[in-house]
């Protein structure tokens, strides 16, 4: 698994075949508005992977809800109680949620519904803005390269918003005339927002509180925004929304929809459906921060399903490292009877397995380990 893995990343990149997809891109929403009576081969999964229900789950079980309020005060981080229970989320579940934040209710709607209007233009509005898998930035339809691959049930956006020489207003959306601005002021929240959680983060595990922040290049570091596009679909029971991965990057923020369930979390063998709080944010480690933590902290497999009376947006925002800078288990945290799971990698080598390969799990992290 492991080393075919790599050699197809080498394989793929060599051919060049990332400047354009293998096949024709067909967008979802065209497909969802025209009133098929059955899902198309592409989009029907193997048994083993169709979602058990696609109803909402009985609301027993849950990802923590984390209430923020005074956490980030003049004196430090001083909550002992809200740390601990930021610790048991990343150790135990990989993700949990945040309310009392700091960022305004209304930034969180004007962001998720100017988006729900751009994606309500027609699809011909939008194919300007038509995505290649070399960035990935603009409208796109299907993660990874591979010629006849499963597809998800979704259309998407990915735009940059850090290092600021890679973002470019020229490749974000113009409609709604609002769009550009409130993007931007979202963005720069939660770029803020991230900062505050990854010192939480450093400091649970006995570190110096900017240690990871250093760790991902200081100021440096990318960000992404990746918005997704659920439409209805006729057969919810046979499809994914997004097929299960764990998120390559550092930590992601996502904003929910407000009335739609559809995240699921792999909580040992079952799929948890998230029932998202109103105004909070999910936050999920993701693969480097496991990796620098060495495995303290779990980037944890998830999934979304999708239903036949609702459409569905999220915002999941990637907060990443410096792409071009190893990531390792820090020092700190290793020793002799804790050796380093993981060797160094780039941010920018470790994110072609997904862009060539498509969600896959959890296996790229776990062939990642080291030979022992
Ligand atoms: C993602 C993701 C979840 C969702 O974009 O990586 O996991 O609820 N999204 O849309
Ligand atoms: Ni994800």
């Amino acid at each position: 698994m492991n080393k075919n893995n790599k050699m197809d990343v080498k394989i793929e990149t060599k051919k060049g075949s990332m400047d354009e997809w293998p096949e024709p891109i067909v967008r979802v929403q065209s497909l969802a508005e025209s009133n098929l009576s059955s899902l198309p081969d592409r989009y029907i999964k193997p048994a083993s992977l169709r979602p058990t229900t696609t109803e909402d789950a009985p609301a027993a079980t849950n990802i923590p809800i984390i209430d923020l309020e005074g956490l980030f005060s003049e004196e430090g981080l001083s909550d002992d109680v809200i740390m601990a229970r930021i610790s048991e989320a990343c150790r135990g579940w990989g993700f949990f949620q945040v309310v009392n934040h700091g960022v305004k209710p209304e930034l969180m709607d004007a962001a998720r519904e100017n988006w729900r209007e751009f994606f309500h233009l027609p699809v011909n509005a939008k194919e300007t803005y038509s995505n290649s898998p070399r960035t990935y930035e603009g409208y796109g339809s299907r993660l990874g390269v591979e010629k006849g691959a499963s597809l998800d049930w979704s259309d998407y956006y990915f735009l940059h918003l850090l290092p600021h020489h890679l973002k470019d207003f020229n490749k974000w959306p113009s409609f709604p005339p609002t769009i550009r601005e409130v993007i931007d002021e979202y963005g720069e929240e939660i770029v803020k927002l991230s900062g505050r959680i990854m010192r939480v983060l450093s400091t649970n595990l006995g570190l110096k509180e900017d240690k990871f922040q250093e760790a991902f290049g200081g100021e440096n570091i990318g960000a992404c925004l990746r918005v997704n596009y659920y439409p209805k679909c006729p057969r919810p029971e046979l499809a994914l929304g997004l097929s299960p991965h764990s998120d390559p990057g550092g930590m992601t923020i996502l904003l929910p929809d407000d009335q739609v369930f559809g995240l699921q979390v792999r909580k040992d063998d079952t799929w948890i459906t998230v029932k998202p709080n109103p105004h909070a944010f999910i936050v999920n480690i993701g693969d480097q921060i496991q990796i620098l933590s060495n495995s303290a902290y779990k980037s944890v497999e998830h999934r979304v399903i999708v239903n036949s009376d609702k459409e569905r947006v999220s915002l999941a925002f990637f907060y990443n490292p410096k792409s071009d800078i190893p990531i390792q288990p820090l020092q700190e945290l290793v020793s002799t009877h804790n050796p380093p799971l993981y060797p160094p990698m780039t941010f920018d080598q470790y994110r072609l397995f997904i862009r060539t390969q498509g969600p896959q799990g959890k296996s790229h992290v776990e062939s990642h380990i080291s030979p022992r």
